[in-house]
């Protein structure tokens, strides 16, 4: 192989730091040079037995928050400290690396952190955007910005307003990313979005890889004329993919812990029986909702096997417990954490009640196992959409006038993924579809395969 570095940056998410390791992953094994990058507190909570490539370097910096911090509220002021240490960690690698013989030779930073191709560009070296959700929301974000602000805002003050954009499904409110609706807390992060386009924009040809397939979202990927994206996805373990037991370590909850106590039990259940609960690390629900979420689980009368975290994506103690715990691990088996990709892939999996974060829903799709969708926020709306109406492997649960999911409402979409009705049949038919789809995209040869492959031939050249 040639001389090729690439310096891969991202925000110290789970939900971003789990994709960048595979594509490092995928990276290294084309005999390209990888220098990784994030805040501290995140690879200190990888775990001890993680396996990294000797070709792929860690190189963690600190962010000011090496303990994460308190409370989500603090959100806004460790995105300002994060801005600041990450420009200067990716400036202190480029020019380390030109010292040591070794120069970057591109630079790929992930979603929310447009800044990193200014720094790049200051130092002459081309940089690529690794975006970490479906195209389809890319699409949005760029028509937001780009003739169709005044009619999404106009139109989502309705919730049954339909919202056309040219090449997508018809939306309406509850499909769009939170963050262009004008109740959203974190809306501030839209200001990170329309600078990832000023920056493509700027660029002669603006490529962005996406963490998806071509088959997938054949016309969301080509729905923008002035963006080149390329699919390289879905950025899972090969081991999973393969469909062989995964045994990569670098992935998903064995950052936080390893179990085998709910292999086990899974085990134990019959083939398509359990229904698997969780919610991402940044998604918190209230006691109520977590209540009637239980008795949801509880009525279905199936084995289900539910994370309930105790700790945030800091490691801060949260509070998040249900009353009746007890009752309910009679028939179902509560984990702080586990490693989702291993779960999936288990035979006994019949449903996935999900938040629909984009690293789930892919990971749903690739193990072939429909859906109850309950998505939060930021993309979550728009992957609920998708699974549901156009790869139609899941339905989406209907929230109540104080915005509940009530327990009748989880047990009848439970019941519709997995009973005999017609309905089932067909999500269930999709999913293995689709999960056939994702293996033929990465697969030697395949349309993510080809793609990736071209990518580091033209950083080569
Ligand atoms: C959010 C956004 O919705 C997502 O689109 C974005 O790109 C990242 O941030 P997040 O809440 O992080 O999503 O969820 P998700 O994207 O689904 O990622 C969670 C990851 O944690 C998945 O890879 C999942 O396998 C892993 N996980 C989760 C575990 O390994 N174990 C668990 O118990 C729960």
């Amino acid at each position: 192989m040639d001389n090729s570095h690439i310096l891969l940056v991202t925000v110290p998410g789970q939900g971003l730091i789990n994709p960048c390791l595979q594509f490092a992953k995928n990276l290294v094994a084309m005999g390209v040079k990888v220098t990784f990058t994030t805040s501290l507190s995140a690879i200190r909570r990888m775990n001890k037995t993680t396996t990294i490539p000797q070709a792929l370097t860690l190189a963690p910096f600190s962010d000011g928050y090496d303990n994460g911090f308190e409370d989500i509220h603090e959100i806004e002021s460790f995105s300002s400290a994060f801005r600041i240490h990450s420009c200067q960690a990716v400036a202190n690698l480029i020019n380390a690396s030109a010292d040591g013989g070794h120069a970057v030779s591109r630079v790929v930073y992930t979603t929310f952190m447009p800044w990193v191709a200014e720094v790049a560009h200051d130092h002459h070296i081309p940089s690529t955007l690794l975006w970490i959700q479906p195209a389809t929301v890319l699409d949005i974000y760029y028509y937001y910005f780009n003739g169709y602000g005044d009619v999404i805002t106009k139109n989502s003050c309705d919730p049954f307003c339909p919202i056309e954009l040219p090449g997508l499904p018809l939306l309406t409110r509850r499909d769009l990313p939170s963050f262009l609706l004008p109740t959203d807390y974190y809306n501030f992060w839209i200001i990170a979005c329309e600078k990832h386009l000023d920056m493509l924009d700027a660029q002669k040809n603006p490529q962005v890889l996406v963490n998806t397939f071509d088959a997938l979202e054949s016309d969301a990927l080509r729905a923008i004329k002035k963006l080149n994206m390329i699919p390289i996805g879905p950025l899972i373990p090969s081991a999973f993919l393969d469909g062989k037991d995964p045994s990569d370590t670098s992935f998903g909850g064995d950052m936080f812990q390893n179990s085998t106590e709910y292999v086990e039990w899974l085990n134990s259940k019959p083939e398509s029986s359990v229904v698997y609960a969780s919610f991402g690390s940044l998604s918190v629900l209230s006691k109520k909702q977590m209540e009637e979420m239980a008795h949801g689980l509880l009525e279905s009368q199936r084995p289900f096997l539910w994370v309930i975290r105790e700790t945030d994506q800091n490691g801060k103690n949260i509070e998040n417990e249900v009353s009746f715990m007890e009752e309910l691990e009679k028939q179902g088996m509560i984990v702080p954490w586990c490693s989702q990709v291993e779960v999936l892939s288990h035979p006994s999996l019949g449903c996935f009640v999900t938040h629909c974060g984009w690293n789930s829903t892919l990971e749903s799709l690739v193990s072939g196992v429909p859906v109850v969708a309950f998505p939060q926020w930021t993309d979550q709306g728009t992957n609920a959409k998708l699974i549901t109406d156009v790869w139609k492997t899941a339905v989406r649960v209907t929230v109540n006038e104080e915005g509940i999911v009530e327990r009748e409402e989880f047990k009848r979409c439970i019941e519709m993924v997995m009973g005999d009705g017609e309905e089932g049949k067909e999500m269930r038919g999709n999913a293995k579809k689709w999960k056939e789809l994702a293996k033929e995209a990465v697969k030697e040869g395949g349309s993510s395969d080809i793609n990736l492959k071209a990518f580091v031939g033209e950083i080569g050249n």
